[in-house]
């Protein structure tokens, strides 16, 4: 067997697990590491890492071209590029280079090799990919451009509007995370609006005494509904639930957000509609994080949801404030997409991928629910269920008492065909 037919089996059997338990945040969520079923130990025989020119020759260089020109012989819906300029979109470095190699470039042929290629080997492949170029010339160091280095990092200040015609984002929030990717939300009522890819943000906004907007660096790979998403959750009968930024926190690699969600009422009075308006309980505290992922034929995100009861912290030191201790989440419901799916297929470990057709850009998306045990339990996986709701697209979430986690995964192929579809669907049940 090949060196690349062995590493699509090993990403094939790990495939969903894989992204559940590497995206939940090692010490948060112990317990899903033990979900039955989890093969990502799928024995991967020792083997000599290849030097750089090796991998470029075999993997790379049936588009880039063999010298890194970008006349590979694939003959591809828009050009790959050729390394012997230099002067790359996503970065420069041999990290910026090894996490675009890793994660792939979302709507474009780039693949991500993240689970495919050993990591000495995809970094040995950036180096020889810069090596291919120009020589360096060290960028000067512009003090307020931040780089996402050891660590995921938060930042929070101003945006432009995210796509022409859509308002300015006056607080807004960029998560950066350690695979290359970055994460721009409203900081409000906490929706993603797009997520990008390659550098993170210069912070020219100190030198304006923070009146001007924060400058992204990344390039945008998604918008979300078009760069203006609507409430992501909804009560199970379509109430759109209003979301509100608790807290943020970095654990190891993960960023996470904690945000609770609140009836819409909450905003009746505009001039109060903020995290600080009368406190109601909330129907639910949800963490999320998100993180790069792919399987061998297109690049995409995931974003790991996790639901609980809202309990009020403030509640205990209040009077009649607890109405919802101990209580039952209530179902729910998670706006996925505003157009229909096309199709619907299920792959291992209890997945659901939809393929959207008529989402700009089209996507596939790959969705896994599981019940979370207290304590030292496994997860218990659920079968998803996914509703039309006024030609959109929603996952339920049913109540629950235990935590409830979804893995939501967006694949964004850069063309989405039957044929493309066809081997998306091999990927994924493989
Ligand atoms: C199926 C075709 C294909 C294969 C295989 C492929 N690439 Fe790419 N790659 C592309 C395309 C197309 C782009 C340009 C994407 C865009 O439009 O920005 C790209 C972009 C890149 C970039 C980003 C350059 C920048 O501007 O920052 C890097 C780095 C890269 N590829 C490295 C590799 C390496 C290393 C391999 C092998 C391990 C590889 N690619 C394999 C198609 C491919």
């Amino acid at each position: 067997m090949s060196a690349t037919m062995r590493s699509i089996h090993v990403l094939g059997s790990a495939v969903f697990l894989g992204w559940a338990l590497s995206s939940c945040g090692e010490e948060l969520f112990p317990e899903l590491k033990q979900v039955p079923g989890n093969v990502n130990a799928v024995g991967e025989a020792e083997q000599e890492p290849r030097s750089g020119a090796e991998v470029f020759a075999v993997t790379c260089a049936l588009c880039h071209g063999e010298t890194g020109d970008g006349q590979g012989i694939v003959v591809l819906d828009r050009p790959a590029r050729s390394f012997q300029e230099g002067a790359f979109s996503f970065g420069n470095t041999p990290e910026a280079l090894f996490r675009t190699i890793s994660a792939g470039i979302g709507g474009t042929p780039m693949p991500g090799f993240g689970a495919t290629l050993p990591e000495v080997e995809r970094r040995r492949v950036a180096d020889f990919v810069i090596s291919l170029g120009p020589e360096q010339v060290p960028a000067a160091g512009a003090a307020s451009i931040l780089h996402v280095q050891e660590r995921p990092l938060f930042v929070r200040g101003q945006f432009r509007a995210p796509v022409p015609g859509a308002a300015e984002v006056p607080r807004g929030l960029m998560v950066g995370t350690l695979d290359g990717l970055s994460w721009q939300y409203r900081a409000d009522d906490v929706r993603l609006l797009a997520v990008r890819q390659g550098g993170f943000v210069d912070r020219s906004d100190w030198g304006g005494r923070g009146g001007s907007p924060l400058k992204l660096l990344g390039k945008p790979v998604h918008f979300l509904d078009g760069g203006t998403p609507g409430p992501a959750f909804a009560t199970d009968g379509g109430a759109p639930l209003v979301a509100r930024l608790r807290s943020t926190l970095v654990e190891g690699d993960q960023a996470w957000l904690r945000y609770r969600l609140l009836e819409e009422s909450v905003g009746a009075f505009p001039g109060l509609a903020g995290p600080s308006a009368g406190y109601q309980p909330g129907v639910a505290m949800v963490h999320e994080s998100c993180s790069a992922a792919s399987l061998p034929s297109a690049a995409g995100y995931r974003r790991s949801l996790r639901l609980e009861p809202d309990g009020d912290p403030r509640s205990s030191s209040g009077d009649g404030g607890s109405a919802a201790a101990g209580a039952a989440r209530p179902a729910l419901l998670l706006h996925l997409a505003s157009t229909g799916y096309s199709e619907m297929v299920n792959g291992p470990g209890n997945t659901t991928w939809l393929r959207l057709d008529d989402a700009d850009p089209p996507v596939v998306m790959g969705l896994q629910l599981y019940l979370v045990a207290f304590e030292g339990g496994v997860g218990q996986p659920l079968a998803a269920v996914i509703r039309g709701l006024d030609g959109a697209t929603a996952l339920s979430l049913p109540a629950s008492d235990a935590p409830l986690q979804v893995e939501w995964t967006t694949l964004l192929p850069s063309t989405l065909n039957d044929a493309t579809w066809a081997t998306m669907v091999e990927e994924i049940q493989q």
